[in-house]
């Protein structure tokens, strides 16, 4: 099934990252050096995906710059023979009209953010996609995407149980093959005790034009917030329900553990910096110098 449109939620406050997320918005924050908004897209794009649409909020233009010409930096570049940045300085620009901006008006939880775009979707599946949840690797929603059949798909791993409660948590029924499971409940933000399993949700979906009729009730969940997990998991019985299982590996870029680890790991990763970073760790992180 062909999905052309995806939906970055991008309106948070990014609390955890003040001071630094005070007048910058968290997406923008750089993995290495390219912001986690620019792997979000990416990771769309090389799905196929069309038509971008961000869910924004107060103080976030810097996104919608980041995805514009910069006129001024780009002369200067060209000025000065600089070939290769100014293709790094433009490989983010799309063709004109692939950007949409929406606004959420109050933080009102992702279930919000998702139906703050309900009039740029017409009757079709759509993908969501969170930027805080970096997945390295070949594009995870275009493993989904290639493996959609109908109903909603949702990214799912093994967590630890002590974590649970920051997760919506599946309830497996059987493996559908391909990495794919099927969902038999969910539930967002779960204790220890009530969570059906430790496999959780993390932030990629498909979701089908039903879901945006149930969250046009603005029923709020956990968090006092409307959960778009809440609308999904009002779906199951009425439409297939599904986790895919993806083979990335995942950094949680919304706290700061795992964005450090994975400003770490994407720079080891890289050419340029692997020996002396390397070598860096090693003499003064493993050796205990620090
Ligand atoms: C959101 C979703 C949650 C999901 C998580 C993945 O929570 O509500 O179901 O497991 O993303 O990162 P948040 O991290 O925004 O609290």
């Amino acid at each position: 099934m062909k999905i052309k449109k995806a939906i970055f939620p991008v309106g948070g406050l990014g609390t955890r990252f003040l001071p630094a997320t005070k007048s910058m918005p968290k997406e923008m924050l750089p993995i290495v050096d390219k912001p986690l908004i620019q792997y979000a897209v990416e990771e769309a794009a090389d799905a196929g995906i069309e038509q971008f649409i961000f869910v924004t909020s107060r103080g976030k233009s810097a996104i919608e710059n980041h995805f514009d010409h910069s006129f001024e930096l780009e002369n200067n570049l060209l000025s000065k023979g600089k070939r290769d940045t100014l293709k790094t300085a433009q490989e983010m620009l799309k063709i004109p009209g692939s950007f949409a901006y929406v606004r959420q008006q109050e933080p009102a939880g992702l279930g919000h953010a998702v139906w703050c775009a309900r009039h740029l979707i017409a009757n079709e599946p759509v993908a969501v996609i969170l930027a805080d949840d970096l997945i390295s690797g070949s594009s995870t929603i275009k493993q989904m995407i290639d493996n959609y059949t109908s109903g909603n798909m949702l990214a799912v791993m093994d967590v630890d149980k002590r974590d649970v409660s920051s997760y919506g948590i599946i309830t497996p029924g059987k493996a559908l093959g391909n990495n794919v499971t099927e969902i038999l409940g969910l539930v967002e933000k779960p204790s220890i005790e009530k969570a059906p399993s430790k496999m959780a949700v993390v932030g990629r979906y498909i979701i089908e034009p039903a879901v945006f009729e149930i969250l046009e009730q603005q029923n709020r969940g956990a968090s006092n917030e409307i959960q778009l997990t809440d609308a999904i998991a009002s779906r199951i019985g009425s439409s297939n329900c599904s986790g895919y299982k993806f083979s990335g590996e995942r950094f949680d870029c919304g706290s700061k553990l795992g964005f450090i680890q994975a400003n770490i790991k994407l720079s080891v990763q890289r050419s340029e910096m692997k020996k002396k970073l390397k070598s860096w760790l090693q003499d003064e992180i493993l050796d205990g110098k620090i």
